[in-house]
């Protein structure tokens, strides 16, 4: 057995020395040191060795195989070693185009990453985050905002109504503003009440680059005792500076609402393109909530008083972001999103 081994060694050493590149060598060690090699299949005769030799015969087998490697290694390292085994494939075309990485990281969308952004400002202010449906009705729409039976802002023309408004008594509608969670918050909390509802409205509005007839609006809701228009003024202001920086130009301008008393329109000065002077856009609505609208969802008008806001989320996207159309939102161009 010993001499069976002795003569092994030396056959391998011998074609080991003979071998004249990387692929001869790759050749060598799967014929003696490979799984299915000739040391495996020394390995595996020991049964055939009686047990008293059988620790002599282990002892020489795994000096033969430490030989054998280290003679691998010596000539390995003469072919340039592990990296020219590793090269040893066919040799890479470099005129190859580079490997495309085509896999984009998403992210969430601009309107999504605004919405979160305002409620957070808001939320420094004290503003808790509140939510309504958007299949609403005429009552929560319209009626319980003062908004009396044949107000032109009913029209069905001006209206996604899922009922004829002729023919039921409490029409479904997708609500047309977010002034709809004032009315839900004010029937099941009592004041005070500091909240904002962002959310989707919807409108048959016919679009252009400033109008959708899905958009997103932010409603605010502040009732306390003495709440006054001045609170209202510096909340808005705060949160212009807070969000746009702190050379945001904002300004109020009276206007009318049928929920509020007085009402105001917010205004910014915004760049919309690199190219344009900077302009006043309107923002959103706002004033002190209306007597009669408090009343109506049984708070006290004489205890309690308050201010809301409503702004188009989008509005407020394409002042911050400089997006010159609204349009650009929806459209969901990856090369556009990607850019925000
Ligand atoms: N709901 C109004 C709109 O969509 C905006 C608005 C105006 C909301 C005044 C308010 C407000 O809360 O007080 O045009």
């Amino acid at each position: 057995m010993t001499a069976d081994l002795d003569s092994l060694a030396s056959a391998a050493l011998t074609e080991l020395a003979s071998v004249s590149d990387i692929t001869g060598l790759e050749s060598w060690r799967i014929a003696y040191l490979g799984a299915k090699g000739k040391i495996r299949a020394a390995m595996a005769s020991v049964k055939a060795v009686a047990i008293a030799d059988r620790p002599a015969f282990g002892a020489r087998i795994n000096a033969l195989r430490d030989q054998l490697d280290a003679a691998f290694e010596a000539r390995r390292a003469e072919f340039g070693g592990a990296a020219a085994t590793v090269a040893a494939g066919p040799a890479p075309d470099v005129t190859e185009p580079g490997r495309v990485w085509s896999e984009t990281i998403g992210r969430r969308h601009v309107i999504t990453r605004v919405r979160e952004e305002l409620c957070e400002v808001f939320a420094r202010m004290g503003f808790e985050t509140a939510e309504g449906p958007e299949l609403e009705d005429d009552e929560h729409n319209f009626v319980k905002l003062n908004i009396p039976p044949h107000h032109p802002a009913r029209e069905p023309s001006d209206n996604f109504y899922v009922d004829d408004p002729l023919r039921s008594a409490r029409p479904r509608m997708l609500r047309s503003q977010t002034s709809t969670v004032q009315i839900r918050v004010m029937e099941t909390r009592k004041p005070p009440i500091r909240i904002v509802a962002p959310g989707r409205v919807y409108r048959p509005d016919t679009v252009d680059a400033t109008h959708s007839f899905m958009f997103h609006q932010i409603e605010g809701l502040c009732i306390d005792r003495g709440v006054s228009m001045a609170d209202l003024k510096s909340t808005l202001f705060h949160f212009a500076r807070a969000y746009f920086g702190a050379d945001a130009e904002v300004r109020l301008r009276p206007s009318f609402f049928p929920f509020t008393e007085p009402s105001a329109e917010f205004d910014m000065k915004i760049r919309l393109r690199p190219d344009q002077p900077e302009r006043w856009m309107e923002l959103g609505g706002c004033g002190m909530v209306h007597p009669s609208v408090l009343e109506g969802c049984g708070i006290d008008p004489e205890a309690w008083t308050g201010f809301a806001f409503g702004f188009g989320i989008e509005r407020l996207a394409m002042g911050k972001y400089s997006i010159p159309d609204i349009r650009m939102l929806f459209e969901n161009d990856v090369r556009f999103l990607s850019q925000l």
